[in-house]
């Protein structure tokens, strides 16, 4: 475990500040605001000056003179009304290098301390492929599963299926339509009922927007679906032999999304998974009277005196003991809350759901469940088509997810032959690489910016191998890795930075922890993309100015190269946190 330079400067201000009878908290080094006077500042002489009745310059003076004695600092100085600048010295930046070389975690801190926390995302609707709708909840919840695991938590990352409910008897009704005589729909039937669906992916990813259509338009298909529902949902045999059959089907196509993406899940649960459990929660809570009957359903109160804006009743049940959607979220938090050693659930699911977590967290507290479990809700924006509204297909339906994706890797492969790219790889070799280049692309445009942001799927330019993009960065990474292959056998180190743009790339890799901790913190994998695109860009402006190989002086050349060796780790892994591949060759 390895300190990141400001975690060691704030040992350092501590001492100082408590040297001179000063709070310890107020001992905190941010980044410089001004790069021409630190790499570091304390604004704490400021906030120490309201406590004891000098100014913050006078406080600021006394700490400066504590620091100057420090081998730390190579300049200290104090501005304004007093800020305490800090200028690394070359031996501190030294010692920092030499242990987060000697780190398998980089730098990045163990702060999960093996607590158990959930990721839950994607959560895709049986019937349904997946849509563009999708995608940053895969994209943006498997890169905070990746994060998660690297800051030391035990993460299970959970799927969610929305598999429960209206749907699956809009389905069966409309399949009985088609077919009255199948098995699953008679009464009489000898079991075992066939495994396999009665229709094929094509004709159910077809069947269910028609069924939805004539529910809505024809009352007595909504009954027929309605009935169908209440019958699966008390456990008919042949209704749930084919809901099962039909919920295979569709999760083996969003598999080979999953896979495609490079998203893992430890389970794919569903709303279903809870069945059980939705009325023995209904009646407990009724019992202690955290739920109430009110317009013919049962309630659970969430508003709070201090709302600004109304947070209506969170809806628990039909008179008829039905379930709604935070019904199964509820339950499903109880369930996920048995788990020992639980401490964080993550919902990465859309802005416009805020609501209905505000409603599903708020009830938990009341109700006690999952008590002592931070519950967070990590909402994000829409995905965009050219005019600004959620993307929409031609014909004005739900883009697919995988149609983005072959698009994007379509592109990919243009642009690969245009700029002269992987011209040496053929066959499954060279597609291999079409498709890493295209899905980092998607991935990484999803995962910049802030998640609360929507923004534009524009594939021209994701693909781009100038400027933010997701290629860019593996192109960034597969260069520095055939520079080091051709270095193989020289030495390595130990690094010095002594060019300023040695001590920017290497000031740069050694706050790769507390980035990390940051975009954990904030929920926001975005931090680390940012990070990523400087990390490439003070790699390229060094790389541009210090010869490594060509250099004559030995030890200048052994210091570069363990200075390349460890921005091509710290890239790799932050690329991976990121859940991007790096090609092997490009
Ligand atoms: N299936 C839901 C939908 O399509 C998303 C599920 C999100 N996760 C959750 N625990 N509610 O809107």
């Amino acid at each position: 475990m390895c300190l990141s330079p400001a975690s060691r400067i704030d040992v350092l201000l501590t001492a100082a500040f408590l040297s001179l009878d000063l709070p310890a908290a107020l001992a905190r080094a941010v980044p410089a605001t001004r790069p021409d006077l630190g790499d570091f500042q304390c604004n704490g002489a400021l906030a120490a000056a309201a406590l004891v009745g000098r100014t913050g310059r006078a406080i600021a003076e006394d700490i400066a003179a504590y620091l100057r004695q420090e081998p730390a600092f190579a300049e200290v100085s104090v501005a304004g009304p007093g800020f305490i600048n800090l200028r690394l010295s070359a031996a501190f930046i030294a010692q920092g290098l030499d242990a987060v070389a000697a780190d398998d975690r980089l730098g990045i801190p163990d702060e999960g301390r093996a607590r158990r926390v959930v990721l839950d995302f994607g959560g895709p609707n049986v019937a349904k492929p997946l849509h563009v709708g999708h995608l940053r909840s895969l994209v943006l919840g498997e890169s905070l599963r990746r994060i998660h695991a690297a800051l030391g938590w035990s993460t299970h990352a959970d799927a969610h299926l929305g598999d429960w409910g209206l749907q699956m008897g809009m389905l069966s009704a409309a399949i009985r339509r088609t077919d009255p005589t199948l098995a699953f729909f008679d009464s009489e039937a000898v079991v075992p009922f066939p495994a396999t669906a009665p229709v094929t992916l094509r004709e159910l990813e077809r069947l269910y927007p028609e069924a939805a259509a004539a529910c809505r338009e024809d009352p007595g298909r909504m009954a027929e679906a309605r009935a169908d529902t209440a019958a699966l949902q008390a456990a008919d045999p042949g209704l749930t032999a084919l809901w099962r059959s039909l919920r295979a089907l569709s999760l083996s196509s969003q598999a080979a999304d999953f896979e495609r993406l490079g998203v893992r899940f430890d389970a794919l649960d569903g709303e279903s998974d809870v069945r059980d459990a939705i009325a023995p929660l209904v009646a407990r809570l009724r019992a202690c009277g955290v739920a109430t009957a009110s317009e013919g359903a049962v309630v659970i109160e969430v508003a709070e005196p201090t709302d600004s804006s109304p947070v209506p009743p969170l809806l628990l049940a039909k008179s008829d003991g039905a379930a709604f959607y935070a019904t199964t979220d509820l339950a499903t938090l109880e369930a996920r809350a048995s788990v020992p050693g639980l401490a964080r659930v993550v919902y990465v699911v859309d802005q416009r759901q805020a609501l209905h977590f505000e409603q599903v967290f708020r009830a938990a507290r009341k109700a006690g469940i999952a008590h002592d479990v931070e519950l967070v809700h990590a909402g994000f924006g829409t995905v965009n088509g050219p005019d600004g509204k959620p993307f929409k297909t031609r014909s004005g339906g739900m883009a697919r997810l995988a149609d983005l994706l072959d698009d994007a890797v379509a592109r990919a492969a243009e642009r690969l032959s245009s700029s002269g790219y992987g011209m040496d790889l053929y066959g499954a070799q060279r597609e291999a690489l079409t498709r890493q280049v295209g899905v980092a692309a998607v991935k990484f445009a999803d995962l910049s910016g802030d998640r609360l942001s929507g923004y534009v799927f524009d594939p021209a330019r994701m693909v781009a191998f100038e400027g933010r993009t997701g290629p860019y960065l593996q192109y960034a990474c597969v260069r520095l890795r055939s520079l080091l292959a051709r270095a193989a056998g020289e030495v390595v180190g130990p690094a010095q930075a002594s060019a300023p743009v040695e001590r920017d790339l290497a000031l740069h890799c050694l706050s790769f922890g507390d980035t990390v901790s940051e975009a954990a913190r904030l929920y926001q994998p975005g931090v680390l993309a940012a990070y990523a695109y400087t990390l490439a860009q003070h790699f390229s402006r060094f790389y541009g100015e210090c010869p490594v190989r060509a250099e004559p002086d030995p030890a200048t050349r052994a210091s570069r190269l363990a200075l390349c060796v460890l921005t091509e780790r710290v890239l790799t892994r932050c690329l991976d946190l990121l859940g991007i591949e790096v090609p092997l060759r490009m």
